[in-house]
């Protein structure tokens, strides 16, 4: 079988790694292609040195632009470099301008298309990242959702026999990684600092970072911490910090760059609490206990607020210290899986192939 992964962005890089494993260990041929969404060092390259990814087989090179101009240069590229591979599979992951692309590119030239992290619905019609889901798993051939839940919106929507749980790829990358930098730290930013405690934070939704006020009133929250808060910072949201001269003068806060996957496990494990607009990082607060604050009106993960380990404040109006401070207990309910869920993909690609014929 030759699957052709399409990947372009950060949390891409991050699910691919446990994919890539999976389908070298069972023998199948693996063709990696980045569209080039993301093009920082520290925002792409480093994932592949440290997750073990081979180097793409393909790089588009589309670079940022606004949705449609970016979504249409993956297009005309993945279009060629589908019919270039003439793959088995084309494997599209999550909910970004990358997997829209690839995903229209593969349907309308007949190739079988199977979304990785399917049925995931904030129902906020505004999120691009919501455009690009629905999309997808309406184009695609074999759904992939993670959990109970996603897969209960895939059946609302009459894609339920398209569908089969597999559970969540970034907890096998979440469990191993914190289980190697347990073994072995790795080395962190030169101005980190070990010894106070702190807390991490990241924001780069468009909904947060676009419009002056709002990005105000987020770094204002964030300031609120009466613990260090150790900003992660995305591109897009030192270009609007800037764009919009919006003060991060605060005694409580400091800047550093985006980290490596390893670098943020034990950046989290080691911290206080997390606040985030990231879908990501709120899962792997969770799956790494600790508690976790999202700056935004809906989740996608709901399981992490109904177990008690994350909380909405979309107004920014409450307690940074209270909510991160409440009594948490430790349950062992695992509603993204315990950490096998690549090898359930391949093994799915390989069933439905098989039935097929
Ligand atoms: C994208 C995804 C989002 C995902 C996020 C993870 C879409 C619609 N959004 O958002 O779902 O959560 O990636 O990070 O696909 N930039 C750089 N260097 C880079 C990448 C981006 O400077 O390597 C800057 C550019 O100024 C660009 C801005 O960041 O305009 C936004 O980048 P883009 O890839 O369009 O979206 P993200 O906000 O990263």
């Amino acid at each position: 079988m030759r699957v052709l992964s399409v990947v372009g962005a950060r949390p891409q890089f991050v699910k691919l790694a446990p994919v890539h494993s999976a389908l070298v260990d069972r023998g199948h041929e693996h063709i990696i292609v980045h569209t080039g969404q993301h093009y920082d060092h520290n925002m792409s390259d480093v994932f592949f040195r440290d997750l073990g990814i081979p180097e793409p087989n393909a790089n588009l090179g589309v670079g940022s632009a606004s949705h449609a101009h970016q979504t249409a240069a993956m297009l005309s590229g993945l279009e060629d470099t589908i019919i270039h591979f003439s793959p088995d599979w084309v494997l599209v992951y999550g909910d970004t301008n990358s997997t829209l692309a690839a995903a229209l590119a593969a349907v309308k030239i007949h190739v079988p298309i199977a979304h990785l992290e399917a049925g995931l619905r904030s129902f906020n019609r505004r999120m691009p990242e919501e455009h690009n889901r629905i999309l997808t798993d309406h184009a695609s051939d074999l759904l992939l959702p993670p959990t109970a839940i996603a897969m209960s919106h895939l059946r609302n929507e009459g894609l339920a026999n398209r569908a089969v749980v597999v559970g969540d790829v970034m907890t096998d990358v979440c469990f191993a990684t914190r289980d190697a930098v347990r073994q072995n730290p790795p080395l962190m930013p030169t101005d980190w600092g070990n010894t106070d405690p702190y807390r991490i934070a990241t924001i780069h939704r468009q909904e947060n970072t676009d419009d002056p006020n709002r990005l105000k009133q987020v770094i204002d929250y964030l300031a609120s911490s009466s613990i260090e808060i150790r900003v992660l910072a995305h591109p897009r949201l030192r270009n609007k910090i800037s764009e919009y001269e919006i003060s991060t003068d605060f005694p409580t806060l400091r800047f550093f760059n985006p980290l490596s996957y390893p670098q943020l496990v034990h950046a989290v494990v080691n911290s206080d609490g997390v606040i985030t607009d990231s879908g990501g990082l709120q899962k792997e607060a969770f799956l790494l206990g600790v508690p976790c604050i999202t700056v935004r009106f809906e989740t996608e993960w709901t399981e992490t607020v109904a177990l008690g380990w994350n909380t909405l404040v979309p107004n920014c109006d409450q307690s940074v210290d209270e909510i991160l401070t409440m009594p948490r207990t430790h349950q062992n309910i695992q509603p993204y899986g315990s950490g096998s869920a690549a090898k359930n993909v391949v093994t799915e690609l390989e069933t439905w192939l098989h039935n097929r014929g």
